[in-house]
């Protein structure tokens, strides 16, 4: 089959966070099934192209004040996969992809509506696919846009769509005048569509538009249908359950890996770990805490700062934290009173709490080798990249019992040896601290710890399995979508 993915952002091209890192290695595992993949991207300031050609001189973009011209620019084929960039200087040749410290763009509705728009039009000229595949609300106008003003368009007619959500916490909320700006129509707006409490809501037109709905975990699909993790669109999620699913994220090895890491000082493998200890020192020295008791073991945080990420609690049990036998290092970056948080407790705790407030990946690299644990107290967390990282790099993961924590983390029994990490399920600083203590314990315990690392980089986190899930639902959709079934469908629908 022929898929098309549309993202706002994807590795190596351009990254704030996970969703990144699954654009640039899920397309490449499906071609490797055998299909002929697209991969459509906005070209940012940050995108570097080697030899960048254009393959789209000018597209038309109606908006209601004007028309606007974007083309596409081919970033050529790697891993099997051909790369697209949507160019439109104005909209994206800025500092960042989404906005400032200060807060959004205020264009970020314009800006990925015309991505959108633009990915549709050059597909007619590159070739359309048999299933856009998009991804969060950046690219959630698309099916929106094929059953609506694209609806009649014969190059379009047997295209199907899938969406994956990443994160519900961010929708694409815009004012109502949002619609006629675009060229949209106002019949969107109404509850059963795109309007959600008097504002125009991206991502809940894809629910509704969508052939089928993925998220990244399956814990995750079932939380979102739930009040407490649905962001308000649970009942959206539930209308549609029976074409909702959760499809773990893979990870790709290439990249991280303690046997070939680039980033990292020496390599090591479950069968000799001794240079982890290389790294636990580089590490140090890279946060400035070079003369720390090596023996300390070493907590690892690598985040977005955001309120998702549940540092909050950090905070609550800083002071009972600080008497611990550890380090804390964090590399992180986002919201400010997350950074000031971190930098504050720095100050408390100079020799406890180490922070860069940074985004830097040869950084979050030697987190992960060089670290002991990684801590992701998530509030909630479809996926998470991080502790399945931490574990092919032996580096214990402590989670909340959350979306794709909980999936992928095995409590801890020292008596059986089996497990990967330490999980805590209560939203509250104290059983935060009770796990993290557990996990300090269990360090003592040098033997059994090496048992528990070597647990978790024996796990086996590759896309291969996930790309062949995904694989079963763009045929699905493709069936959904083929004349015939449309035919039966419309049969049914007509009253006799
Ligand atoms: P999310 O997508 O919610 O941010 P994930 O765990 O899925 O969370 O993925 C985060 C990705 O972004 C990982 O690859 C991680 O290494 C990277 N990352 C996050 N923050 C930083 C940072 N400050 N510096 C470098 N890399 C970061
Ligand atoms: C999101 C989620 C994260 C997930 C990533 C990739 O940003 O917050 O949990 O791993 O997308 O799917």
């Amino acid at each position: 089959m022929n898929i098309a993915f549309a993202a706002s952002e994807g590795v190596p091209f351009s990254k704030t966070g996970g969703l990144a890192d699954v654009v640039g290695a899920l397309p490449r595992a499906v071609a490797a099934l055998g299909h002929q993949v697209s991969v459509y991207l906005p070209r940012y300031r940050q995108t570097k192209l080697a030899d960048p050609a254009t393959v789209v001189r000018s597209i038309t973009v109606p908006f209601d004040d004007e028309y606007r011209f974007p083309s596409v620019v081919s970033g050529g084929i790697q891993g099997g996969v051909r790369f697209y960039f949507v160019e439109y200087p104005p909209y994206f040749d800025r500092d960042a992809l989404y906005g400032t410290p200060a807060g959004d763009y205020p264009d970020n509705a314009e800006r990925f509506a015309l991505f959108s728009r633009a990915v549709l039009e050059a597909s007619k000229i590159l070739g359309t696919p048999h299933v856009f595949h998009c991804h969060d609300w950046q690219s959630a106008l698309i099916p929106v846009l094929l059953r609506t003003i694209y609806a009649d368009d014969p190059a379009f007619k047997e295209v199907g769509t899938v969406l994956t959500i990443h994160n519900m916490g961010y929708q694409g909320l815009f004012p109502p005048d949002t619609l006629p700006l675009l060229m949209l129509p106002w019949d969107l707006f109404t509850m059963s569509k795109m309007e959600f409490f008097g504002q125009v809501n991206f991502l809940k037109g894809a629910l509704t538009y969508s052939d089928y709905i993925t998220t990244v975990s399956r814990k995750y699909s079932q939380e979102i249908q739930t009040a407490e993790y649905g962001f308000g669109l649970e009942g959206v999620l539930r209308d549609r359950a029976s074409t909702v699913t959760g499809i773990l994220n893979g990870v790709d090895y290439d990249e991280w890996s303690p046997q070939t890491d680039k980033f990292t000082v020496t390599k090591y493998s479950p069968q000799d770990l001794s240079g982890k200890a290389k790294d636990k020192q580089d590490l140090l020295a890279a946060f400035g805490v070079a003369n720390a008791d090596p023996k300390l073991p070493v907590i690892g945080i690598v985040s977005r700062f955001a309120a998702q990420k549940g540092f909050d609690l950090i905070a609550q049990i800083a002071d009972r934290l600080a008497r611990e036998e550890m380090i804390i290092v964090a590399l992180g970056a986002g919201d400010k009173a997350y950074e000031e948080m971190f930098q504050r407790l720095n100050k408390q705790f100079p020799n406890k709490i180490a922070v860069k407030v940074a985004y830097d990946n040869a950084i979050a690299h030697k987190i992960e080798a060089g670290a002991d644990m990684f801590l992701m107290p998530s509030r909630y967390e479809p996926c998470g990249l991080n502790q399945i990282y931490s574990l092919k790099y032996g580096t214990v993961p402590i989670v909340r019992a959350t979306g794709g924590l909980d999936d992928t983390i095995e409590p801890w029994d020292a008596r059986t040896g089996k497990g990967t990490g330490f999980k805590f399920t209560e939203y509250n600083g104290e059983a935060l601290l009770k796990t993290i203590k557990e996990a300090l314990q269990a360090y003592r315990d040098q033997t059994s710890w090496q048992a528990l690392m070597r647990n978790g980089m024996s796990k086996d986190f590759s896309w291969n399995a996930s790309a062949r899930e995904y694989g079963k639902i763009y045929e699905k959709v493709r069936l959904m979508r083929s004349p015939v079934s449309v035919a039966e469908k419309s049969m049914v629908s007509v009253p006799s």
